[in-house]
């Protein structure tokens, strides 16, 4: 069987250093692992518009802002097509056929879905579109036949739901579809990365992201005002690193070589972590190391992200092509399901049959 990977992003904003060691750095690694015969990256501005019906354009505007975090991390156009959702019509086709096969409650129980319209306050008012997007995301992978899904840990009940689908799916109509797998990073501190406030979710609203276009100064600055170890007052004091961003960070960011290029004293990650908690180690001197960390894995993917900025119809046509391969796909997958639905009636005469 081919092994093709589908995944995506809500083109609502530029994207963060959560979403890079929760997913991108994943599929760029992925990408360039040669496991794949067929890589699909796709921005998801139809997803967007289910919370965003009356700001198009601030979809609009974050479409080539999220092509360039690709590009900047490394997703490579020969390699990964890079689409966009709304230009594939089959996939609000494909969503129309599988939402006969969900039940209003069992959306209302998608645990992602249920925090999504708390933080929005859509309890009494929920757009249909919003509601059904679960369904939707689950004609996106099957759309392309995916068989991995490499996406962060609050995507693993859309997987869940895909994969009930596909199996309706093929029961009532016949082997059709194929089930899809997640994929999650394996490094712990990668699967959820706080913001800088030390709350648990990365959010623009929050003001507590640090973005992959960011500045050198004002990843400096965000790195020095993080939240650490309520309780690690003087230096001298015991300090905590579990729940600790600051040593989150480092447990997701961290390369052995930077002790030996930045803070010679210590030998790893193990040893620094201990000082910390034994006492006698203050939070500047960790965060200034953390700064430089951040600043070193930072740098090539804003200095990459300059030069694609400067060929902005390049990333375009990119676009445009990706989208008119991405069709291709789908559409094949369509034929598929219009044959196992039997609702294929002008092929071969079949309404006759
Ligand atoms: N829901 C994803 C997000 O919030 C975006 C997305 C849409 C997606 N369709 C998808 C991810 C299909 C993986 C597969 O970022």
């Amino acid at each position: 069987m081919k092994q093709i990977i589908l995944t995506g992003d809500r083109p609502t904003g530029r994207l963060h250093v959560g979403h890079y060691v929760g997913s991108l750095k994943g599929r760029v690694a992925l990408q360039n692992s040669g496991r794949f015969d067929e890589i699909y990256i796709m921005i998801a501005d139809a997803q967007a518009l289910t919370d965003n019906a009356e700001h198009p354009e601030k979809v609009r505007s974050n479409i080539l802002q999220v092509a360039l975090d690709y590009l900047a991390c490394g997703i490579d156009p020969a390699k990964s097509t890079i689409f966009i959702q709304s230009m594939i019509p089959q996939l609000t086709e494909l969503t129309f056929y599988y939402m006969n096969l969900v039940t209003v409650s069992r959306v209302q129980r998608n645990p992602t879905v249920k925090a999504e319209i708390q933080m929005r306050n859509f309890e009494a008012s929920i757009p249909v579109g919003f509601f059904c997007y679960p369904i939707s995301q689950a004609a996106d992978i099957t759309a392309f036949r995916a068989t991995i899904v490499p996406v962060g840990e609050d995507q693993a009940p859309m997987l869940e739901q895909c994969r009930e689908i596909v199996h309706k799916f093929n029961a009532v109509y016949g082997e059709t579809l194929t089930e899809p797998e997640i994929m999650l990073p394996d490094n712990r501190a990668c699967l959820r990365l706080p913001g800088t406030d030390g709350k648990a979710k990365m959010s623009k609203s929050l003001g507590n992201c640090i973005y992959l276009s960011e500045e050198p100064e004002e990843i400096r600055q965000k790195v020095m005002s993080m939240y650490t170890d309520p309780l690690h007052i003087r230096a001298q004091d015991p300090g905590h690193i579990e729940d600790n961003p600051v040593f989150i960070y480092l447990d997701a960011f961290c390369r052995p070589e930077y002790f030996e290029q930045f803070l010679p004293e210590y030998a790893n990650l193990d040893e620094l972590k201990a000082h910390y908690q034994r006492g006698g180690l203050g939070d500047v001197k960790v965060k200034k190391f953390l700064n430089n960390v951040m600043q070193e894995e930072l740098r090539p993917i804003r200095e990459r992200r300059k030069e694609w900025e400067k060929r902005l119809p390049e990333v375009c046509e990119i676009l445009r092509k990706g989208s008119e391969v991405a069709e291709r796909k789908a559409a094949e997958t369509m034929a598929d399901v219009r044959r196992a639905m039997k609702i294929d009636y002008f092929e071969d005469g079949n309404l006759l049959k």
